[in-house]
């Protein structure tokens, strides 16, 4: 009798003990975007604007497991004038970022038209003092964060917007195509376990621009130069095509490097690369363009998944997450709605056209 008794006591001690397991992993349920997938999700964002909006913070955490700074990490903000280093920004998203537990994204080192027109200046009458000068900056400040900061896009647009030529900038014009090579070598020794992207615009579309980037990282990997990994901005139109998108991944996940999806947002009207402004053809969002904006973001995820090895999945990294916030409307001075979520902060037709994107199967 006591041993029949045992046994059922185990018994419903087993039930219980197996019930409470199922019921903790029903207990993980996905909140977001992040919860879909293996690699991290991202998004750039304005950081004053993040820490005054309890709604924004809360869709932020719910979706991202990644986050990148839209311009309070630039060159412009970290030295706006000479011997000013100003981190306290940078301190504030790194907070934000180890509190919730989300990768922070360095963007960027060396941009032209992040440059201070100050460091333009001096360097114009004295192209020593640039070398010297990038050096100290990227030491310093790869360094302060080395081990914070995962990952740096240590060169932005380095090419002219269209074909494969470098752009002329401050940092060409002085130190030649060189300054590439070595912003990439300043950066690893101030932090070896950085991982270091080469991050420019169109590369998805032209296929001039796609292949003098790609000629670059050849050359990176031969000379021993330390690259690991391609951003592709992927600032898009609803009319640029699929399968040129998926020939410039294809070619890039070639190289065997970290592919980053940097800047994502897919627009309706033009960007306008040559001249200020953008070009309007559509001043109002229908549900009909909705849907295929949904459709277009569904089908960029599901190329990223096909085309480019697990191992070498990055992430994807949306620029500024909501209409509302968007960078497009003021920069291009166009109206637009390139992001997941609407100007309420809704989720638009965009966002579940991601997620099902991240949830699809995939063929093979
Ligand atoms: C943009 C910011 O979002 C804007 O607020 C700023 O006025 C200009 O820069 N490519 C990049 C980003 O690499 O740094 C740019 O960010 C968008 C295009």
């Amino acid at each position: 009798m006591r041993n029949k008794f045992k046994t059922h006591f185990y018994l419903f001690v087993c039930v219980i003990a197996i019930c409470s397991c199922k019921n903790k992993e029903n207990i993980k349920v996905a909140e977001g975007l992040k919860d879909y997938t293996t690699f991290p999700i991202g998004t750039a964002i304005n950081i004053k604007i993040l820490m005054n909006d309890a709604e924004l913070q809360k869709t932020q955490k719910q979706n991202f497991n990644s986050i990148t700074a839209t311009n309070d990490m630039k060159m412009q903000s970290i030295i706006p004038t000479e011997n000013n280093y100003n981190w306290k920004t940078v301190d504030t998203i790194l907070n934000y970022a180890e509190t919730h537990n989300q990768r922070l994204f360095g963007h960027n080192l060396i941009w032209h038209s992040s440059t201070p027109e100050w460091v333009i200046a001096k360097a114009e009458k004295d192209s020593l003092w640039l070398d010297s000068f990038m050096k100290e900056y990227i030491t310093r400040y790869v360094g302060r964060y080395k081990g914070k900061v995962a990952a740096w896009d240590v060169v932005n647009e380095a090419f002219e917007s269209k074909g494969g030529a470098y752009r002329e900038t401050i940092w060409y014009n002085k130190l030649g195509k060189r300054y590439i090579a070595d912003a990439f070598r300043y950066a690893h020794e101030a932090d070896p376990d950085a991982v270091l992207f080469y991050n420019d615009f169109n590369i998805e579309r032209d296929t001039l621009k796609l292949n003098a980037m790609l000629k670059i990282v050849e050359e990176f990997k031969a000379e021993g130069v330390p690259i690991s990994g391609i951003g592709f901005q992927m600032h898009i139109r609803m009319d640029i095509p699929d399968e040129t998108i998926a020939y410039a991944l294809k070619k890039a996940a070639a190289t065997g490097l970290q592919i980053h999806l940097s800047e994502v947002d897919i627009i309706f009207n033009k960007h306008d690369d040559t001249k200020e402004g953008g070009v309007e053809t559509y001043s109002t969002i229908t549900d009909e363009m909705k849907k295929a904006q949904g459709e277009k973001y569904k089908k960029l995820v599901l190329m990223y998944r096909e085309i480019v090895p697990k191992k070498q999945q990055y992430g994807i990294t949306f620029w500024d997450f909501t209409d509302r916030d968007t960078w497009i409307r003021g920069f291009f001075n166009i109206q637009d709605w390139p992001s997941l979520y609407d100007d309420n902060l809704q989720p638009k037709p965009a966002y579940f056209g991601f997620k099902e994107g991240l949830e699809a199967e995939l063929k093979n």
